[in-house]
Formats: C-alpha cells, sequence, structure tokens
C-alpha cells in the first residue's frame, strides 16, 4: 500500500513556488500580494488562515489579514471586497468559508473579481473550468490533480467516484477528471445518494469530501482502490494537549490495507490545498504584472 504523502508534495510544490515568486520579483519589481478575510471566530478557520499568512511569508508574499466580527453586515464585507478588486497592490483575495448564516455565500463570492479569484469560486472561473479552459482551479481539486500526478496515478478511463457534491471540492474535481485528457468516467454521490456502498464499491478512484468522520468503513471500498480523503474533523480525544486529534472521512486504518494506494489525514489533502493556493496566488500577479505594465 502506498501512503500518499501531501506533506512531501506540498513541500515540493512550496519549493517551486518560491523560486518562481523570486523570479517574478528579480524581473518586476513586484512582490505577489493577497488579502484573507476571515469573518468570524470559527477556530478550525482562524487555522486555516494563520497557516495561509505563514506560507505567504516563506513564498516571499506580501499579505494582508481582515479579520472581521461575525456580526459583520453582508454591505460591509462587499465594501471590502470591492474596495480591495480596486487596490492594484492586491493579486489575489481569498474569503475564508464558511462565512455565518446572515451572509449571501453567493453573493460575496461573485463580488471577488475573477482575476483576484484565486479559490476559483467565482461563477466566471467556475465556468471555464466546466469548459476546460481553467484560470484558477480551486485549491483542493488542483491539489488532489497534483497527487495523483505526483504518484503517478492515470486516470484514463477509470472508474472514479466522488463522495460529496460541494461547490469548493465534489463539483470542481468531478469537472476536471472527466475532462479530456483526464478521461475518468465520474459518479458524484452524496447525502441523498441510495445505496452509497454500491456506487463506492466500484471505484477504482474514490474521492470523499463530506466532512463526516470516518464514514467510510473498509467494507466500502474495493481492494487495490485508490483513496483520496478530503475530510479533516476534529474528534474529541482527552489524551491530546489540544483535545482533539484530526480524523479523514475514511476510517483510515481499516481501509488502508484494501488500497493500492491512500491519503493520510493529517498530511494528506490537507497540506496541498495551501500549496495550491500559493500556486494561484502567485499566477494571480504573473496576470496582473501582464495586464498592468
Ligand atoms: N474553507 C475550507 N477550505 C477552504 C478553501 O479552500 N477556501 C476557502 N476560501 N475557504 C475554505
Amino acid at each position: 500500500m502506498i501512503r500518499v504523502s501531501g506533506k512531501e508534495v506540498a513541500a515540493k510544490v512550496r519549493q517551486e513556488v518560491q523560486q518562481a515568486c523570486a523570479r517574478f520579483i528579480e524581473s518586476t519589481g513586484n512582490r505577489p500580494c493577497l488579502a484573507v478575510i476571515l469573518v468570524g471566530d470559527d477556530p478550525a478557520s482562524a487555522t486555516y488562515v494563520a497557516s495561509k499568512g505563514k506560507a505567504c511569508d516563506q513564498m516571499g508574499f506580501l499579505h494582508r489579514d481582515y479579520h472581521l466580527e461575525a456580526t459583520i453586515s453582508e454591505n460591509e464585507l462587499i465594501k471590502l471586497i470591492t474596495a480591495l478588486n480596486e487596490d492594484i497592490a492586491v493579486d489575489g483575495i481569498l474569503v475564508q468559508l464558511p462565512l455565518p448564516s446572515h451572509v449571501n455565500e453567493h453573493k460575496v463570492l461573485d463580488t471577488v473579481s475573477a482575476d483576484k479569484d484565486v479559490d476559483g469560486l467565482h461563477p466566471t472561473n467556475m465556468g471555464k473550468l466546466i469548459l476546460g479552459t481553467p484560470v484558477f482551479i480551486p485549491c483542493t481539486p488542483g491539489g488532489i490533480l497534483r497527487l495523483l500526478d505526483e504518484y503517478e496515478i492515470d486516470t484514463v478511463g477509470k472508474q472514479v467516484v466522488v463522495v460529496g457534491r460541494s461547490n469548493i471540492v465534489g463539483k470542481p474535481i468531478a469537472a476536471l477528471l472527466m475532462q479530456k485528457g483526464r478521461d475518468a468516467t465520474v459518479t458524484i454521490c452524496h447525502s441523498r445518494t441510495a445505496d452509497l456502498a454500491f456506487h463506492t464499491c466500484s471505484a477504482d478512484i474514490l474521492i470523499v469530501a463530506i466532512g463526516s468522520p470516518l464514514a467510510i468503513t473498509a467494507s466500502m471500498v474495493k481492494e487495490g482502490a485508490v483513496v483520496i480523503d478530503v475530510g479533516m474533523n476534529r474528534m474529541s480525544d482527552t489524551s491530546r494537549k489540544r483535545g482533539y486529534r484530526l480524523v479523514g472521512d475514511v476510517d483510515f486504518d481499516q481501509v488502508a490495507p484494501k488500497c493500492f494506494a491512500i491519503t493520510p489525514v493529517p498530511g494528506g489533502v490537507g497540506p496541498m490545498t495551501i500549496a495550491m493556493l500559493m500556486k494561484n496566488t502567485l499566477h494571480a500577479a504573473v496576470l496582473h504584472h501582464g495586464r498592468s505594465s
């Protein structure tokens, strides 16, 4: 069984971006700049945002962190995004999800200028991705593709089953893997799928992104499958100093012996998401510089 190390591949991507960033700064005199907006005090989101800032520092990017009260109005949030859209010093804008329920997520994400949308969640960028001409690939799906490539896991003609239909992972990864060149046969399952195990058992490559701890058990996986676990669930664990441990959507200990390859949690898909965000931010800066010079 191959344990797919997102930690190692993410370090490689980060090194590539760091080197490309140094060349960008040398040739343009500009430093890429990412603005990150966090609304409210969700502890997991605060941790992700802090990691994004640290990654920017390591890359040689500038970053601006906006931490807003959970009670902020939708209009105030939209006003901030509009100002960042117009600010030529800002290359990328990321609004950390989830947003508080009184804020319309679609309206907020639509406000982010498509050419600063390093998360790839703007309708224009989603549309381009579906059409097979992506500009910004959403970070987690982009990370999954890179892991498959690094481990030379071929998807042509393979049965891929995606469990989860989120805008941020399920829908885009399904769209990407069905494109010409990737050529997978893709099935998308969700919370209302009848007989989930019937579908998951047919998967050559099983991608799980449902946010449900240890939901995929050994009997739901085909012998020799590749399993990509996107789950990052906090499970109470009093033996740990921080009071919890991270587990995936897949019961790793049970499932791993049946797999050809599997991503662990932590250290699998998670580190790839931030690495791909760095790649997208540099890409935004390159596009931005091309337009402004
Ligand atoms: N929340 C969890 N993952 C992500 C992500 O990739 N991007 C954003 N914006 N929010 C998230």
